[in-house]
């Protein structure tokens, strides 16, 4: 090390010049492209959740026109409209932050190389999905269409949540995971990724009372052989099985880093408020600020187990520990 790049003044200039040094390698307090990806994280969630009340209250033609309504910058202010052009708005403001954050991202390449990939896989979804936005209210209602959306939506989300942690210095120096926890976490959010796009199947097909009670199914165990009562039947018979997954991770965490645990804690919370919403669901006959609930709420658990992910991935392997829980005694 060359002392003539120090200033003169010994050990307290050198350890200042140490600590700014680590913390620039380490992104403490600078990092712009944390925040950034995170806001737009928040604000592409509450599209997603705006999304589900425009397709519940049926707002989707509310503004005949595109890109102003009836007209107009400012819409009349009526309720349907009102919330169509939130959408549009929201939408727009989403668009230009992730354009934003890819190319922050990629201006900050050097110090979070990792987070270039998924910031431009956000953008690239960004295109899809305004496409397929467009086909969904203008040409083809189909419920191919409809869970297209939904699953671009929900990998948008992820990839921003993704950006986000892996522009954050990994906590807790030192902490492992276990190569069997990082597994069980990824399984877990794919399975409920997948039970999310068969829920857009359910509420797609007009299959959202296809059993009008709940827990049953027209009074009984299995659902009618006719109609299309077995996907509303599948989509519960599904969040059981996400249902066991989520609270194996949740146990399973306790064995990993107190960071990861903490993320893990909050998802079977949100399973149990999850399964309540859907047979809400069911009591008030489809009402749209419950469906809008259930979708938001699944969006959150979804988000939730991604972050979970990405932070046992940024988290070092450690020496192979069990994921699943042990009996007491047994270490
Ligand atoms: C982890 C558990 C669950 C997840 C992640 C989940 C997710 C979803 C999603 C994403 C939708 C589509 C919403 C939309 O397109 O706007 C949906 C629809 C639906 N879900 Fe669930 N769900 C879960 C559990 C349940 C349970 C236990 C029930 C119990 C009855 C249920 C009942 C419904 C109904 C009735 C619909 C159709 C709503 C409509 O037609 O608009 N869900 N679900």
């Amino acid at each position: 090390m060359s002392r003539g790049r120090f200033p003169a003044g010994g050990g307290v200039a050198l350890a200042k010049h140490h600590v700014q040094n680590e913390m620039a390698t380490r992104g403490v307090g600078m990092n712009r492209l944390r925040r950034l990806a995170l806001l737009t994280s928040l604000a592409a969630y509450a599209l997603v959740v705006l999304g589900g009340l425009v397709r519940g209250t049926g707002a989707g033609l509310a503004c005949p026109d595109w890109p102003l309504c009836h007209g107009r910058i400012i819409p009349p202010l009526e309720p349907l409209v009102l919330i169509e052009w939130a959408h549009r708005l929201l939408a727009s403001i989403v668009g230009l932050l992730v354009v934003v954050v890819a190319v922050v991202a990629y201006r900050s390449r050097r110090q979070w190389p990792q987070a270039v990939l998924p910031a431009f896989i956000a953008l690239g979804l960004l295109v899809v999905q305004v496409v397929l936005g467009g086909l969904t209210v203008h040409l083809l209602l189909t419920p191919a269409i409809v869970v297209a959306h939904l699953a671009t939506g929900m990998a948008f989300l992820a990839s921003l949540l993704t950006t986000t942690v892996l522009a954050t210095p990994a906590a807790q120096p030192g902490g492992t995971v276990s190569a069997g926890f990082r597994t069980l976490a990824l399984i877990t959010a794919l399975s409920t990724y997948g039970l999310i796009l068969l829920g857009g199947l359910v509420s797609s097909s007009g299959a959202g009372l296809a059993c009008p009670d709940w827990p049953l199914c027209h009074g009984q165990l299995l659902p009618p052989p006719a109609g299309v009562a077995h996907l509303q039947f599948a989509h519960r018979l599904g969040a059981l099985t996400v249902g066991v997954f989520i609270l194996i991770t949740a146990l399973a965490s306790r064995r990993q880093t107190p960071h990861l645990a903490k993320v893990a804690a909050a998802t079977p919370g949100l399973l149990a408020g999850q399964i309540l919403l859907g047979a809400i669901n069911i009591w008030t006959r489809l009402a749209p600020v419950v469906t809008a609930a259930h979708l938001g709420l699944a969006a959150m658990l979804f988000a939730m187990l991604v972050v979970l992910v990405g932070r046992s991935f940024r988290t070092p392997l450690g020496a192979a520990t069990s994921a699943l829980p042990q009996p007491q005694g047994a270490r």
